[in-house]
């Protein structure tokens, strides 16, 4: 069985300027989980265990849907928590334009894999690249407010596709391998 999920690949500056955040409020934020800077990424939907012919079908799936959906642009906005600041499991950086589209797309992928059994997820999509995970969660309203403006925000990033990423659990951490990119409409 493959681990999959479905994501946007960020260019390799980005990632880079996103670690450098992470390692900023690794000072103030202990015990907390880093993505490393090669996983940073933004997901669309995560699917667990499928099968090779699975994927094979997804990928159809994807590409039809996706060969109508127009290419666009997406700005990094500020960096933000889930569940709140109070109780933070997730931390991550969100999107200042280009968030419909991606909330979007994510309904595209949606879509396309409900006829092949996958459930739609039942929460709201908020898009997200997620930066650290904290379990048990902790406060970070002060940690948050060390991080000065960051050269990420306001970049703006291209998105021509969406990528199928399996993600393979090493003894050394996990790592994701591109299984397929679908390009969206030029
Ligand atoms: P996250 O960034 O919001 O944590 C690969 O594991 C990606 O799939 C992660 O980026 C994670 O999103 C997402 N994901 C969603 N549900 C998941 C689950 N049940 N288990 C692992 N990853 C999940």
């Amino acid at each position: 069985m493959l681990r999959i999920f479905i994501g946007v690949e960020l260019p390799g500056r980005l990632k880079s300027e996103l670690f450098e955040v992470s390692k900023q409020l690794k000072a103030t934020i202990e015990g907390a989980r880093w993505v490393a800077r090669d996983n940073i990424h933004l997901t669309l939907k995560f699917l667990g265990s499928i099968t090779e012919e699975q994927l094979a079908e997804i990928e159809t799936a994807l590409r039809s849907k996706a060969a109508a959906f127009k290419q666009f642009g997406v700005e990094c906005g500020a960096l933000g928590v889930f569940p709140n600041q109070k109780r933070a499991r997730v931390l991550w950086v969100g999107a200042d334009r280009g968030e419909r589209e991606l909330v979007d797309l994510s309904m595209l992928v949606e879509d396309a894999l409900e006829p092949l059994g996958f459930a739609r997820d039942d929460k709201p999509f908020k898009p997200h690249i997620t930066l650290a995970r904290l379990n048990p969660p902790k406060p970070v309203e002060h940690a948050l407010k060390t991080v000065p403006e960051a050269p990420h925000q306001g970049q703006s990033i291209p998105v021509r596709g969406i990528t199928i990423y399996q993600s393979h659990l090493k003894p050394t951490g996990v790592e994701y391998t591109s299984r397929a990119f679908i390009q969206l409409q030029e």
